[in-house]
C-alpha cells in the first residue's frame, strides 16, 4: 500500500460541504478548574458561555497565557474543545505540557482569567443519515473528537471509537466516550502492542467489514490517517481529519499554517480557516 507522505498534501477543505462556521468571539473567561489528569495531561474548565453555545464539534480555541503586564508568551496558543456546557457556559480543554506556552498555561490557578478566542476553524461535517461514525485518535489527538460522541450522543448514530496512546495513562476519552453512549471503545496502547497499525487494522476488519460506519473521523498520527484512508476505501466510507500546525494567529491573517498543498494556483489552505478538519480524500490510485 502507498502512502503519501504526509497527510495533509492529500487533504480538500471540506467547508463545501460543511457550510459555514459561527463567527468567533471571545472572552475574558475564569479558569473554574483546572486539575492533572492521569500522569501526563491537564484538564481545564474555563466560563465562555458565548464560545460553549456556538461550538461545533473540531473547532479549536485560541488561548493567551500571557497575564495582564507580562512580555511572554504573547502569542497565543491553539486548543480543541475537548466538551462543552451550552447550560454552565463552560469549555473544557485537556493538554500536555510540551513548551513555554502550556508551561505558562499550566500556571493558571481557578479564579483567575484568561484571553479565549474562538470557536475557530472548520470543524467535522456530521452527515445525519449516517448508522455508524467510527472516530479514530492517538493521544492528545483524541480532544479534537469527543464533541462528535458528545454531539452524536441521544442520536440513532453508532458511535465507535478507537482510543491509542503509549500507555494507559496516555489513552484519553474512554470514560467520555462511554459517559456519551458509544456503541463500542477500544483502548490500545503502544505498551501492549495493541496499538500498531497491523493490530489495529485487525481488530477493525473483523469487527467492522460486516456493518462498516460511513464516517471515520481522525486525529493525532499520521500513520492511524493512512489506516482510515485505506478502511475508507474498504468501507467506501467518507473521511475526514483533523490536522496540526503551528499557528499565531489562527483566524486566517498570519498564513502561517499553509496545509502545503496546492488548489490551483493560490496559496494552499489554511489549517486554522479553510481546517483544521479535512476531506482525506480516497487512496485509490495514489
Ligand atoms: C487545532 C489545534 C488543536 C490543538 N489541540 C490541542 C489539545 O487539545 N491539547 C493539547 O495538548 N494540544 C493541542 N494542540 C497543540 C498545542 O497547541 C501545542 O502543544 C501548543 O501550542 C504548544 O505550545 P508551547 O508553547 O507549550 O510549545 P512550543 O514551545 O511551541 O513547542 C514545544 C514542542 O511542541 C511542538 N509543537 C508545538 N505546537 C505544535 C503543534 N500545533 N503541532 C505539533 N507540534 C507542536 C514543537 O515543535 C515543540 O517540539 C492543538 C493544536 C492545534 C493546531
Ligand atoms: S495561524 Fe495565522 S493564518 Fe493560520
Amino acid at each position: 500500500m502507498s502512502h503519501p507522505t504526509a497527510v495533509r498534501e492529500a487533504v480538500t477543505p471540506i467547508r463545501p460541504v460543511h457550510g459555514s462556521s459561527p463567527t468567533p468571539t471571545w472572552h475574558r473567561g475564569t479558569v473554574l478548574e483546572h486539575a492533572p489528569v492521569a500522569d501526563r495531561y491537564q484538564y481545564l474548565c474555563l466560563a465562555a458561555p458565548t464560545i460553549a453555545a456556538l461550538a461545533r464539534p473540531g473547532q479549536f480555541v485560541m488561548l493567551t497565557v500571557a497575564r495582564d503586564n507580562q512580555q511572554a508568551p504573547v502569542l497565543p496558543r491553539p486548543m480543541a474543545i475537548y466538551r462543552r456546557n451550552v447550560q454552565a457556559g463552560t469549555i473544557e480543554v485537556v493538554y500536555g505540557v510540551v513548551g513555554d506556552g502550556t508551561g505558562q498555561l499550566a500556571t493558571f490557578r481557578p479564579g483567575e482569567r484568561m484571553l479565549i478566542v474562538g470557536p475557530l476553524g472548520q470543524g467535522f461535517a456530521l452527515d445525519a443519515q449516517a448508522r455508524r461514525v467510527l472516530l479514530v485518535g492517538r493521544g492528545i489527538g483524541t480532544c479534537s473528537l469527543t464533541t462528535i460522541a458528545q454531539d452524536l450522543a441521544d442520536t440513532p448514530t453508532q458511535v465507535l471509537a478507537v482510543a491509542s496512546g503509549r500507555d494507559a495513562t496516555s489513552v484519553i476519552g474512554g470514560p467520555l466516550y462511554r459517559g456519551y453512549g458509544a456503541h463500542t471503545v477500544f483502548e490500545v496502547t503502544d505498551s501492549d502492542g495493541s496499538s500498531n497499525v497491523d493490530s489495529l487494522r485487525k481488530l477493525l476488519t473483523s469487527v467492522l467489514d460486516g456493518d462498516p460506519p460511513q464516517q471515520i473521523m481522525t486525529c493525532g498520527s499520521e500513520r492511524l490517517a493512512h489506516l482510515c484512508r485505506e478502511l475508507g476505501d474498504r468501507w467506501q466510507a467518507d473521511v475526514q481529519v483533523s490536522l496540526e500546525a503551528h499557528m499565531a494567529c489562527g483566524i486566517g491573517y498570519c498564513h502561517g499554517c499553509a496545509t502545503g498543498t496546492r488548489s490551483g494556483p493560490e496559496e494552499s489552505p489554511l489549517i486554522c480557516k479553510d481546517g483544521p478538519v479535512f476531506r482525506y480524500t480516497s487512496g485509490v490510485g495514489a
